[in-house]
Parts: C-alpha cells; sequence; structure tokens
C-alpha cells in the first residue's frame, strides 16, 4: 500500500488518483444559457444523483488547474440558474467528448458537435434531443469548494421536468440497462460501456435479514476456494438448509455421481463439492450451493 498525503502531493496527481479511483462516474451532459441566451453544452462526470424529493442532481465544474479559470457552465448557472442535464450514452460519447473541447465563451457546443437542440418547457438551456434522458433543472444553491486551481463547485440541481425516450424502457416502463446503453467516465483517458456482460443481477438484502459471513460454519468461512463475494452471498441467506434437505440433494445425479466417484477419498470429495458450490453460487443458485457445502459434513 502507498499513503499519499494529498496536501503534501501536487495538485495534478491527487487529481489523477481521484479520478482512478473513484470510477466508473456517470456523466452529467450539461446545456445552460448566459443570460445573453447564448448556449452552451459541457459534459461533467463529477455528478450524482442525492435525492428523489425533491429530485436533487450534483455535478461540480472545478476551477482550471491550468489557470484557476471558471468554466462557462459555472459562470451560466450563476447567471441564470437554470440547467438542463442530458444523460449522454455510448451512441453519443464521441460528440459528448467533443463537447469537452475548451472553446470560448459565447461557443455553442451543439453545432461544435453537430447536436440537436430542442427548446425545454421550464427553462431556458435548449436540451439535447439525440440524448435517452434529459433533466430541465432549476439551481437551488452553488457551493464553492475553494479559491484554487482544480476547486470544485456544486452545483444543486432541483429537477423540474424529465424526458425519457421510450426505446430504453422496458415493458414495466423502467429504463432498461442493456437498452440505455450507459457510459461512464474512468481515469485517465478510458470509458466504460455499460452493455452486455459489463451487467449484472445482485438481489438486494432487504426483504431478508442474512445471516452474515460471521455466522457461516467455520470449514465453509474459511476455505480456501471461495471469495469474498460467495461467502457473502452465503451470508445474505436467513437459515441453512435442513438435514433432511441436505440429505435428499444426495440423490442429484451430479452430486451422487461425485459422492461416488471420490467415495474413497473424502478430501478429493470436500474440494470437489466445494468447486461445485463455488459454481453454483456464481450461477445464482445459492440454496443448492448450500446444500453442496452441507454435505462435505458427511463426508
Ligand atoms: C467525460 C468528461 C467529464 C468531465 N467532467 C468534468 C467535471 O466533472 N468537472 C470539470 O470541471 N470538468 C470536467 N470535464 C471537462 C469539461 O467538460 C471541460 O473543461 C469543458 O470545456 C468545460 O466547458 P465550459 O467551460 O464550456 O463549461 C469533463 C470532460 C469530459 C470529457
Amino acid at each position: 500500500m502507498i499513503t499519499i498525503d494529498p496536501h503534501l502531493t501536487k495538485t495534478a496527481e491527487v487529481h489523477a488518483l481521484l479520478l482512478g479511483a473513484i470510477a466508473p462516474r456517470p456523466i452529467a451532459f450539461v446545456s445552460t444559457t448566459d443570460k445573453e441566451g447564448n448556449v452552451n453544452l459541457s459534459p461533467f462526470s463529477f455528478f450524482n444523483v442525492f435525492s428523489a424529493k425533491p429530485p436533487i442532481l450534483i455535478f461540480s465544474p472545478a476551477r482550471r488547474v491550468s489557470d484557476n479559470t471558471a468554466k462557462h457552465t459555472l459562470e451560466n448557472v450563476l447567471e441564470t440558474r437554470e440547467a438542463v442535464i442530458n444523460i449522454a450514452n455510448y451512441e453519443l460519447v464521441e460528440q459528448m467528448s467533443l463537447a469537452s473541447t475548451e472553446y470560448d465563451r459565447g461557443i455553442n457546443e451543439f453545432i461544435k458537435a453537430g447536436l440537436t437542440p430542442t427548446p425545454s418547457l421550464k427553462v431556458s438551456p435548449p436540451r439535447v434531443a439525440e440524448a435517452p434522458v434529459a433533466f430541465e433543472c432549476k439551481v437551488k444553491e452553488v457551493i464553492s469548494l475553494g479559491a484554487e486551481g482544480g476547486a470544485g463547485n456544486l452545483v444543486i440541481c432541483e429537477v423540474v421536468l424529465m424526458h425519457v425516450n421510450e426505446s430504453i424502457l422496458n415493458e414495466a416502463g423502467k429504463v432498461d440497462p442493456f437498452k440505455l446503453d450507459a457510459v461512464a467516465r474512468m481515469g485517465g483517458n478510458y470509458y466504460l460501456r455499460a452493455n452486455g456482460d459489463c451487467i449484472f443481477e445482485l438481489p438486494k438484502p432487504l426483504r431478508n435479514k442474512g445471516m452474515g459471513i460471521d455466522q457461516l460454519p467455520d470449514f465453509i468461512r474459511t476455505s480456501s476456494i471461495l471469495t469474498g463475494n460467495n461467502l457473502a452471498r452465503l451470508g445474505n441467506t436467513e437459515s441453512m438448509p435442513t438435514e433432511a434437505e441436505v440429505e435428499a440433494f444426495i440423490t442429484n445425479p451430479l452430486v451422487n455421481r461425485l459422492l461416488n466417484k471420490y467415495k474413497a477419498d473424502p478430501e478429493e470429495a470436500h474440494q470437489e463439492l466445494e468447486g461445485l458450490a463455488k459454481k453454483l453460487l456464481e450461477d445464482g443458485q445459492t440454496e443448492a450451493a448450500w446444500k453442496a457445502l452441507l454435505l462435505i459434513r458427511k463426508l
């Protein structure tokens, strides 16, 4: 482990470490206008949602590290207290990146990036027609985090209207992560495309109160092949299968074959059952994994 004191380290290095480690970050593709009505569009990955009622999104245009000047987006929100936060997906990623160019004040990045401005209904900055989701926002507060280059400015936005393209919704009307094809910012020049195998499901420990890893039998908790993820999946169950359920699992053809094959070698059978349990866990079959593991006691 390397230990770093940010106060004794160059801002550029602190910046690179923070951005490399706090990743992937979602991206707010923000349209704003100045008080003359000039339009600006820029991406910000210091961004997230912080509240649903009221619906609050926060992004942070930082003071430029190179010359300690303010970004046009910050100047605009201070002038007009309005913004549209568009969500850029993979289809828009290159245009979004192009819009991050440090063009002079007054240059409209919709035009530079070849994107279509569509009038908003409740705020003056237009939204990006191509974006799968756009949030019209009133700026509640801007909190400056410092006066030096690199200092962020929290732009606290309340969503007043949301636009969602139906093409990213599933039959239940919810955003389908596979259809959204989201992109996120990593360190350096890296991005993440969230689709295909990148997306996985994890049962929420909401309805049940799992026993926790500390309550797993010792021979499971100290297993040399089960990972922290495997143990946590087991710890997320409320109770272990009963003796009768474990006994009944012996009739499972795969288990039966395994037990017969390693009848003379309990050590090998132990390892095979652990391996089977690991596979079952990674396949989402937690109940069966439990049974395979508890069979080890019967060897
Ligand atoms: C994906 C991406 C994310 C970015 N995130 C931020 C950010 O969170 N804060 C920031 O100050 N600049 C960020 N930038 C850089 C700004 O987009 C860039 O400085 C832009 O020119 C600012 O435009 P403006 O001066 O018109 O507001 C990001 C750039 C990209 C490509």
